[in-house]
């Protein structure tokens, strides 16, 4: 199929790389010139695992190419992958500008029906806003846009892996067109038929989990559930740590014995100094994750992050002991 990716960042690159390496044809496209150039020179901006061989592969196969020619990537794909960035303000709600940005370019851009899809982590009932935003702005002609969330759950690290050999694939969608579109876009990913950089193209039976088809919204709050999720495994086992701390029992050996009950899993149950990184603090915040009238809704409750004092003081006075 004929893809575009708008936005070449960590998500933007990986899904173009990944999918061109399924067989599609993909054309990227980003705001930053100068980004678009070192591409077409061939240097990958990012460093992720196994990117850059997948990037040489796909351009000698000619099924991915750059411009920074926005319309005239808009204008090649039938589905438009949206993988722009969606910081947080300073309220901590999602600055959606560059959504909007990109839903006025397509509107104004596209001469052909397009199915849009949301792929970067946006607040629950962005996809509804979307829909009406290219049917604003596209209020001068009778393109038809479907609009479909496809929320990207890749680790910075082993994003290649994560995307060839995901635990799921979901699709949320309002009708059965777009469903179809995505299962198709998808079926050489769940059946590993593509050249696998990981496993020299032979991948094991059973190494990539299912595509599951969900409305919009659930999509969009499946990513923040799950996010919220394992924040609250972190931070829950901080406060066994701390539990441990008072009454002379050592964390690693509970945390480890709860672990193995298969019902709660070892992942994500370490205790230390939190979590940090960029996306995982600002995607669980109440004010991102919801419309701000929806502020009593809580997912997450008081979860811990790097930046939180209490999680420091407790981390530095545990860990932090002298030699000798
Ligand atoms: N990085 C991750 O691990 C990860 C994982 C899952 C989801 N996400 C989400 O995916 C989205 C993208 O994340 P990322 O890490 O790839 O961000 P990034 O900052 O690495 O890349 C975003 C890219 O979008 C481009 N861009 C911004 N505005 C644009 C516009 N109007 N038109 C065209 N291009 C534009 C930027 O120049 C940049 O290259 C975010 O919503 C993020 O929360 C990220």
């Amino acid at each position: 199929m004929r893809l575009t990716v708008i936005g070449c960042g960590y998500v933007g690159l990986v899904t173009g790389a990944c999918l061109a390496a399924a067989g599609h044809e993909v054309v990227c496209t980003d705001i930053d010139k100068a980004r678009i150039d070192q591409l077409k020179a061939g240097k990958v901006p990012i460093y992720e695992e196994h990117l850059d061989e997948v990037l040489k592969r796909a351009v000698a196969e000619k099924k991915i190419s750059y411009t920074a020619d926005a319309g005239e990537a808009i204008r090649a794909g039938d589905v438009i992958f949206i993988c722009v960035g969606t910081p947080p303000k300073e309220s901590g709600e999602a600055d959606l500008s560059a959504i909007d940005h990109v839903a006025r370019q397509i509107a104004k851009e596209a001469r052909t029906p397009k199915l849009v899809v949301e792929k970067s982590t946006v607040p629950a009932l962005t996809g509804a806003s979307l829909q009406k935003a290219l049917a604003a702005y596209s209020s001068s002609n009778s393109i038809k846009f479907q609009v479909a969330s496809n929320p990207e759950f890749l680790r910075e690290g082993t994003a290649v892996g994560d995307f060839f050999h995901p635990d799921r694939i979901v699709v949320g969608v309002e009708d059965e067109e777009s469903a179809a579109k995505l299962r198709k876009i998808y079926a050489p990913i769940l059946q590993s038929s593509f050249h696998c950089p990981i496993h020299a193209g032979k991948c094991p039976k059973g190494v990539s989990g299912e595509l599951l088809v969900t409305t919009i919204s659930s999509a969009e709050l499946i990513k923040h559930a799950s996010n919220s999720f394992l924040a609250l495994k972190i931070s829950y086992a901080n406060v066994i740590a701390d539990i441990c701390e008072k009454i002379g029992a050592d964390v690693e050996e509970v945390t480890r014995a709860m672990g193995l009950d298969p019902r709660i899993g070892t992942q994500f149950l370490k205790a230390g100094l939190g979590f940090g990184g960029f996306c995982f603090p600002k995607d669980i915040r109440r004010s991102f994750i919801f419309p701000r009238r929806w502020a009593l809704i809580s997912i997450c409750s008081r979860p811990r992050n790097v930046s939180t004092r209490n999680a420091w003081t407790a981390f530095s006075r545990r860990y932090t002991r002298p030699y000798g």
